[in-house]
C-alpha cells in the first residue's frame, strides 16, 4: 500500500527518484536535512533514540506533483500519540463551522450523507450533527477519534483508502460529498483514495479537499510546510493530472486565506459536473507564472537557504545582546524550522503552546521544553519567535500586552523580520 522507495539518501546526497503517483522521474530541488517526526513530542525522561529521516523534496517531471522523496510509514505518524487538535484555533473553528454549513448547502438532497476524511477532533462533524445531517468521519488517530466517538459523533478509527471506502459504501450507502481538510496531502497512496472515492460517491457526488497551496509556498517561502506528514504539496496543475488519471475531473477551485494560503479543490467523475471557469483560470495562472518550472523551485530553495542563514544570525545576535527569546506555537511546521536551521535551547529557551498533549514535553529533534500558552505573561521575554505564523492574526489580537510591553515578534516567512509592534502579517 505505502510505496517504499529503494533509494535511501543522506543529507547532502541527492538522487533522482520515481514519482509516488505515476512512477515518472522525480527531480529533487530542496534538501531540508535530517528531521524527526514533526508531531512526536518526547518526554524529558525518554532517552531512546529518536526516529529521523531525510527530508528531501522533489517534483515529478511527468505529473508535476511536488512530493517528499522519502515518505514515512503512516502508522508512525497517525496513532494514539497524535497531538494535533483543530479546534484549538478559534479562527479555524469558525472556518470549519462555515464549511459544514456550505457542505450541507452543496449536498442539497433530501437526506444527504457527508463523509469526512481526517475528521480530527470533530471541528466539522459536530456542526453536521447539530444540523442532523448523516455524517461519518474517517480518523485513524485514536487520540482524537475516540473522544469524538465517545461524544456521540459518527467516526470510524480507520485510514481512508479503497478497502475502507468500499466497506462504508456497503454498510452506509453512497456518499453525496467526501470532504477532507489538511489530510489529502498527508496520504501517499492517493490512487487508492481516488478509487475509494469512486466506489463510495453517489452519482453526481463530489470529493472536496483543501490543502496548503504550492503557489503560496513559493510566494511566501514557507518552507516549514514541508515535513513528514505533508507528503505532497498540491497545485491546480498536479491535481488536474491526478484527477484525470482516476476518471475524475477538477470541477472547481477556491483560494482560502487559512494556514498561509490554501486551495479547496472539487473533483467529480468525468462528465458528471461542468467545471467552473476559475479552474481554467488557475491552471493558466500557474502556467504563465511557471510555477512548475525547475527555475521557480530552485529559486525557492535559494530563498529558503537565505532565510535559514538570516534566522540563525538573528538568533545569534539576540543571544549576544542577552535578549530572552521564546517560541510561540509548537507547530509541526516548527520541527522543520528548528532542525533545518539548527535552533536549540541556547537560542530559544521554551515554546508556548495551547495543546495539552504537547505541554510538559520536548519539541521533536530540537528538545525545547513546551509550556502552556496560558503562562505567556509578565515578565515577558524580549522576543517571541512566531512559529504559528499562520495564526498570526488570532495570536496578535490576544497577546496585545506583550506587544505593548515592548516585546518583539520574530518571523521567518516570507523573510526574517523582527517587528516591534503588531505589524506582523
Ligand atoms: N481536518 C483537520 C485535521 C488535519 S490533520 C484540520 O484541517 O484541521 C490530518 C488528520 O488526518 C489527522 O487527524 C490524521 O490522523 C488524519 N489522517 C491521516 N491519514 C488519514 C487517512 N488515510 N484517512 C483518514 N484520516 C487520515
Ligand atoms: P498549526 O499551525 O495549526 O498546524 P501544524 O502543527 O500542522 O503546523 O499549529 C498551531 C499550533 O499552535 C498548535 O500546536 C496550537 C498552537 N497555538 C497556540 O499555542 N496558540 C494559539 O493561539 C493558536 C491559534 C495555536
Ligand atoms: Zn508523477
Amino acid at each position: 500500500m505505502i510505496s517504499h522507495r529503494v533509494t535511501q539518501t543522506r543529507p547532502g546526497e541527492t538522487r533522482e527518484a520515481s514519482c509516488l503517483l505515476c512512477g515518472g522521474a522525480t527531480t529533487p530541488f530542496l534538501d531540508l536535512g535530517t528531521q524527526p517526526l514533526a508531531d512526536r513530542f518526547r518526554s524529558p525522561s525518554d532517552t531512546s533514540a529518536e526516529f529521523t529521516y531525510h527530508l528531501e523534496v522533489g517534483q515529478c517531471g511527468d505529473c508535476s506533483m511536488v512530493q517528499m522523496l522519502h515518505p514515512i510509514e503512516r502508522e508512525l505518524m497517525f496513532n494514539e500519540h497524535y497531538p494535533y487538535r483543530t479546534s484549538l484555533s478559534s479562527r479555524m473553528s469558525e472556518h470549519f463551522e462555515r464549511t459544514a454549513h456550505a457542505l450541507v448547502r452543496r449536498a442539497d438532497g433530501a437526506d444527504p450523507f457527508i463523509v469526512e476524511v481526517g475528521s480530527n477532533d470533530g471541528a466539522v462533524l459536530r456542526h453536521l450533527a447539530v444540523l442532523q445531517v448523516r455524517h461519518l468521519g474517517f480518523e485513524p488517530s485514536s487520540s482524537v477519534a475516540r473522544p469524538c466517538a465517545d461524544g456521540g459523533l459518527e467516526v470510524i478509527e480507520a485510514f481512508f483508502e479503497e478497502r475502507t471506502a468500499r466497506d462504508v459504501r456497503e454498510r452506509y450507502g453512497p456518499a453525496d460529498i467526501i470532504y477532507a481538510a489538511n489530510t489529502m496531502c498527508h496520504i501517499p497512496y492517493l490512487g487508492s483514495v481516488l478509487t475509494g472515492a469512486d466506489a463510495l460517491l453517489a452519482e453526481g457526488g463530489v470529493l472536496i479537499f483543501e490543502d496548503p497551496y504550492l503557489g503560496d509556498i513559493v510566494r511566501f517561502n514557507s518552507f516549514d510546510q514541508f515535513y513528514d506528514e505533508h507528503c505532497y504539496l498540491f497545485s491546480g496543475t498536479s491535481i488536474d493530472v491526478l484527477a484525470r488519471s482516476y476518471g475524475f475531473s477538477l470541477v472547481d477551485v477556491e483560494r482560502l486565506p487559512v494556514h498561509g494560503g490554501e486551495v479547496r479543490y472539487s473533483l467529480a467523475r468525468l462528465g458528471e459536473v461542468a467545471p467552473a471557469r476559475r479552474v481554467a483560470d488557475l491552471l493558466a495562472h500557474e502556467r504563465v507564472h511557471g510555477l512548475h518550472s525547475l527555475d521557480a523551485l530552485h529559486g525557492l530553495a535559494r530563498r529558503v537557504d537565505r532565510n535559514r542563514r538570516q534566522l540563525l544570525s538573528q538568533l545569534a545576535h539576540c543571544r549576544r545582546q542577552g535578549l530572552t527569546v521564546v517560541g510561540y506555537g509548537a507547530t509541526a511546521k516548527s520541527a522543520t524550522v528548528c532542525n533545518y536551521v539548527g535552533i536549540d535551547t541556547s537560542m530559544v529557551s521554551r515554546v508556548y503552546d495551547s495543546t495539552p498533549g504537547k505541554q510538559g514535553l520536548l519539541t521533536p529533534g530540537s528538545g525545547i521544553p513546551v509550556v502552556p500558552s496560558a503562562e505567556f505573561g509578565p515578565p515577558y521575554p524580549d522576543v517571541a519567535l512566531l512559529f504559528a505564523w499562520n495564526h498570526a492574526q488570532e495570536i496578535l489580537e490576544r497577546e496585545t500586552a506583550f506587544t505593548a510591553s515592548g516585546g518583539r515578534w520574530l518571523t521567518y516567512v516570507p523573510e526574517v523580520r523582527l517587528s516591534r509592534l503588531g505589524d506582523v502579517t
